[in-house]
């Protein structure tokens, strides 16, 4: 029975008779929902459906407050907060997202108010509520006022239409099979409740990469199916958008070129984004690779990205819609010999020197990291450097390069990293949250997006550990002052219940997993290593040799790239100042940074003391053992989940651990033999 593994943290699991039963069961039985709408009606759904499970009892249901009433849902049109003794301007606070849960006392009674300050902000503020019984936290006396950080809260699935998913680690695709569109719209559903559970609102469906097939998604054939995917969404509040193909004018049989300055193209565009919208009205616009990894572009046609995505934020305009631009643009052809050719310089080089030329209706998107989803890298030094340029971040929830949902990696802790770095872009203070937040420079349109992590798999993420991280993105995004800790113990007592050596231990689990993957794998900011293609388990020159340009330079003396201003690709001078000093310097910069910055000898002492080489040797043991401590905590729960969700993540544990020895042996033995250099504890390294 694999039906806790399917619901995730919408558990609702029934609440033991007793003093915690009556509290609840005393405000959540009669439920009054004033005004209509399809979001609010799938507010009203979601507490019947957890309130039945909760209390074995069917709630009340009105459509008009009375003095019975113990919860009140709607908008602060429809619920008059003044004549519940409450200050209306608090709604002021708040932005179009956000909700009010305040408890008052009607004459009668007290009354749980959920009041949102539109239809999407009285769900939210459902799922507030919920997310309080299923942690266990008092509601008798409630005052809380929220509004989501970011604007623009989104999810890319890099699903592709014959069913497989790209970097999928779940399963295939729960939106195509067999190059069709899904009829199976009740899964759609639930997983728009996951995402509506944590204040996701904006979804792309399909692959980055956008395939023959896929590029008929936007022609009659196929939109009156993805209409139907959007109508599901709508009711939760999520707008839908699609990876196009630039392309198409010329796939779909009508032009001879994409030229982005052609007149018939701009018009071919125009024509295309009517009849998206004549399907749905409410389209979120495009998401677009264009020039990367071989996806075609507007430098085919000796036309910048500025060209390209304001020609399609023209279409755009009169609807609303706008254009999520991806910036992972880099020379994927590398000759070795050419040491001035960085890819972790490609974006900044390609659009910094674009800032002020895009449409206010153009979003770029920017990867955290300057190469690609690596388990540490610095920040992207984009992030913040273009002022008159709306940006929006991408994070990968998908495990491409973290173990791939076999191996446990909790990535909250490191977005919060990201989040919380500081760029000194206009002085102290520039944080990362306040640049896509859109504060710092008053963006039009920012937020955040991520590379989803769900499949078809019964738990929707191979591992159901890797839950976490959907749950997770979610919740940070929304509010990146939740701390990691906050938001994984939140995640265990939904998901799990409230067994304090459950909380305990996989809340311990997952705040230590992401550095176990990086001791075990590629300590000090090199990354890669991996085997190519499909990205799982060590291959230390598995890049080292190819074109695309990926490169540790490890040689018998020493290891690490040299991207400092003086003597390396001058990738460093990309950052503003102080950073910009720190990184260039073998002294200031960071340890876990130090190979991404530098290349060192091995006997090179680390802030720490240790030797690069030494310091190699203890992670990659440590991380071995400490993914055996992450096999005995989770044994100790063996018979408090149930077994499906138990095996499942044992069955992982034990791929993990396999992995982990992979790595060590294959990292330690390379080393040793490249550098000569034996290891101090004398330890086995073959
Ligand atoms: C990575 C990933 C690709 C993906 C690309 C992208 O390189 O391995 O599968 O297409 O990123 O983000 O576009």
């Amino acid at each position: 029975n694999a039906k806790e593994a399917y619901q995730c943290w919408l558990q609702y699991k029934k609440i033991e008779d007793g003093r915690q039963y009556d509290e609840y069961a005393s405000i959540c039985l009669n439920l009054a929902v004033v005004g209509d709408s399809v979001i609010l009606n799938s507010a009203l759904q979601e507490l019947i459906q957890a309130v039945t499970s909760m209390f074995d009892k069917e709630p009340l249901i009105t459509n008009y407050a009375d003095p019975d009433s113990s919860i009140i849902l709607g908008t602060y049109q429809d619920i008059n907060l003044t004549d519940y003794g409450v200050d209306a301007s608090i709604m002021d606070r708040l932005n179009e997202e956000g909700y009010l849960l305040q408890t008052v006392n009607n004459g009668k009674r007290d009354c749980l108010l959920l009041v949102g300050k539109s239809d999407k902000g009285t769900l939210y503020a459902t799922h507030h509520l919920l997310r309080l019984i299923q942690t266990g936290e008092a509601i008798n006396d409630l005052t809380i006022v929220e509004s989501p950080r970011n604007q623009i809260r989104m999810l890319n699935q890099w699903d592709n239409m014959d069913g497989s998913v790209e970097r999928g680690y779940s399963g295939n695709s729960i939106f195509f099979d067999n190059n069709q569109i899904t009829t199976d719209l009740e899964r759609i559903k639930d997983y728009a409740r996951l995402l509506s559970s944590v204040g996701i609102n904006a979804i792309s469906i399909n692959n980055v990469n956008v395939w023959q097939v896929e590029t008929n998604l936007i022609t009659s054939k196929l939109l009156p199916e993805v209409a139907n995917i959007a109508d599901t969404f709508r009711r939760y509040g999520i707008k839908t958008f699609l990876s196009i193909n630039f392309a198409s004018p010329i796939e779909l049989g009508d032009l001879t070129t994409a030229d982005p300055l052609d007149q018939d193209v701009k018009k071919w565009w125009k024509d295309k984004v009517k009849e998206i919208y004549a399907h749905i009205p409410d389209f979120g616009g495009f998401v677009v690779k264009a020039d990367s990894e071989h996806r075609p572009g507007p430098f085919s046609y000796d036309r910048d990205h500025a060209d390209g995505s304001n020609m399609l934020a023209e279409a755009l305009q009169p609807f609303d819609g706008i254009v999520v631009w991806r910036c992972f643009v880099y020379n994927c052809m590398q000759d070795w010999r050419d040491r001035s050719t960085d890819r972790a310089r490609a974006a900044y080089d390609h659009f910094k020197p674009l800032d002020g030329k895009f449409h206010d209706n153009v979003i770029l998107q920017v990867k955290n990291g300057p190469m690609d989803f690596q388990v540490r890298e610095p920040i992207s030094p984009m992030i913040g450097a273009m002022e008159n340029t709306n940006q929006i971040l991408e994070f990968q929830i998908a495990q491409e390069y973290l173990g791939q949902q076999k191996d446990l990696a909790f990535l909250i802790p490191m977005w919060k990293e990201v989040l919380d770095f500081d760029t000194y872009a206009k002085g102290e203070g520039s944080t990362v949250t306040a640049i896509v937040d859109g504060s710092l420079y008053d963006y039009k349109f920012s937020g955040i997006a991520a590379v989803s992590n769900i499949g078809n798999d019964i738990n929707w993420t191979g591992n159901t550990l890797a839950q976490a991280n959907l749950y997770g993105y979610g919740r940070l995004i929304w509010n990146p002052n939740l701390t990691a800790e906050e938001i994984a113990g939140e995640w265990v007592l939904a998901t799990f219940g409230s067994d304090s050596t459950v909380l305990e231990n996989i809340t311990s689990m997952l705040l230590d997993s992401r550095e176990i993957y990086e001791n075990y794998t590629t300590p000090l900011g090199i990354g890669w290593m991996v085997n190519p293609n499909h990205h799982y388990g060590p291959n230390v020159d598995g890049y080292e040799y190819s074109r695309w340009g990926t490169y540790h330079f490890a040689d018998r003396n020493g290891i690490g790239v040299d991207r400092t201003i003086e003597t390396g690709t001058g990738y460093a001078g990309q950052y503003f100042s102080p950073n910009k000093k720190v990184y260039n310097s073998l002294e200031e910069c960071p340890d876990e940074l130090l190979l991404f910055f530098h290349h060192v000898p091995y006997t090179h002492k680390l802030k720490s003391g240790e030797t690069v080489i030494q310091h190699y040797y203890n992670t990659h043991f440590k991380g071995v053992e400490q993914v055996e401590n992450l096999i005995v905590k989770w044994t100790m729960l063996e018979d408090k989940i149930d077994e499906f969700r138990f095996n499942n993540v044992l069955d992982r544990l034990k791929m993990q651990l396999a992995n982990a020895k992979e790595w060590r042996d294959q990292v330690n033995t390379y080393f040793y033999r490249k550098s000569g250099i034996a290891d101090e504890k004398n330890r086995t390294i073959y």
